[in-house]
């Protein structure tokens, strides 16, 4: 047989002949931070029941790996407010087939947690780290504490993950002048870092996205001026564009969803915590996996069938403008990334 034939072919193909192979799944709307790009300062939680169970949880992930699906993030809110969340995370890394595991997370538990997330099998972690000032970090997350985080990239560089990446989102008037310091602070400790366009997801009535916005070219020209910055050749799929510099390891990434539209190559879904699968990012289309969980327990056919025929519905791409109103009214902590 020629080699090609032994490969299992994805299962996970949308009307685009896009391949699903990437998932990643909330597991909390609930958060100790409260950035204001992200969410409100009176943000309400769901109900609890609302909320998948980590069984639950477990089950879907043991499905999309039937069905193809090679990589699995883990998001939030914060994930690590999660109670009991290794335990999902030593089944989920024990899937045979799952390639890699990894997890996103505001760093605020990683000083305690950073050891038990190599040792449950997360291979890659991503960190939000939006300013390197403690008052001004203290602004941005309305809350968090920047000397825990730190403690929490120290406890993860020495827990030994693969590689670390920072995600920026830089806002116009908050923290357009740190870009050089992150990206500085990041050579020097061997993160990557990624910068984040800001999206328009959920309504925050104290903050104005256009007012605020920062494009990818504009951090990409302030950084010019003191690195030279080359296109990586093997991009990873993914949305970020990558750049190295001549005298550094570490990789910059630009995830610009206002200007660079990455939908074509679109090999992912999310799951939101409630258990909706999510087509896209920049769209509504979803679909309710919680109620075939809950209505027909134990039948992993119906769930397969069901994330299957989703797959229909995954729409061309998404359709941001910072200038119109009410776009995609779910916030980025019920979305997960
Ligand atoms: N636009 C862009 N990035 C966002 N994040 C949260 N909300 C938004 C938004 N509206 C970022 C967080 C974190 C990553 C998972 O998403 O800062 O780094
Ligand atoms: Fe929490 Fe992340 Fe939202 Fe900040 S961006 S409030 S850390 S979920």
């Amino acid at each position: 047989m020629p080699p090609e034939q032994s490969l299992p072919l994805p299962i996970l193909t949308d009307r685009f002949n896009r391949h699903v192979d990437y998932v990643r799944l909330s597991v909390t709307d609930r958060c100790d931070f409260r950035c204001l790009y992200c969410m409100g300062e009176d943000v309400q939680f769901l109900p609890r029941a609302e909320i998948l169970t980590l069984e639950e949880l477990l089950t879907l992930g043991r499905a999309f790996v039937a069905l193809g699906v090679r990589r699995i993030r883990i998001t939030g809110g914060e994930p690590l407010v999660r109670r009991d969340l290794l335990w999902l995370l030593e089944r989920l890394s024990a899937l045979p087939g799952l390639d890699e595991l990894t997890l996103t997370t505001n760093g605020s538990q990683l000083a305690s947690m950073a050891g038990g997330l190599a040792d449950a099998g997360v291979r890659r972690l991503n960190v939000s780290l939006d300013s390197l000032q403690a008052a001004r970090f203290r602004d941005i997350t309305r809350v968090g504490d920047l000397g825990r985080v730190m403690a929490g990239l120290r406890a993860a560089q020495a827990a030994g993950f693969a590689r670390i990446r920072l995600n920026a989102v830089i806002l116009k008037g908050r923290n357009e002048d740190e870009v050089i310091d992150l990206v500085n602070f990041a050579r020097h400790e061997g993160f990557d870092l990624a910068f984040i366009e800001e999206m328009p997801l959920g309504q925050v009535h104290t903050h104005d996205r256009a007012a605020s916005f920062y494009s990818s070219a504009q951090i990409r020209d302030d950084i010019s001026r003191h690195h030279a910055l080359t296109p990586v050749i093997d991009q990873t799929g993914g949305p970020a564009r990558y750049f190295r510099m001549p005298d550094s390891a570490i990789r910059i990434g630009f995830i610009s969803p206002h200007s660079h539209n990455f939908c074509e190559q679109c090999n992912r879904v999310r799951v939101t915590a409630q258990g909706r699968l999510l087509l896209c990012l920049g769209q509504e289309h979803s679909v309710d996996l919680r109620a075939v969980l809950r209505e027909r327990p134990g039948d992993g056919e119906a769930l397969r069938a069901a994330i299957v025929a989703a797959m229909a519905r995954k729409p061309r791409g998404h359709d941001f403008d910072l200038a119109r109103r009410p776009q995609i009214l779910r916030f980025m902590s019920h979305t997960g990334g």
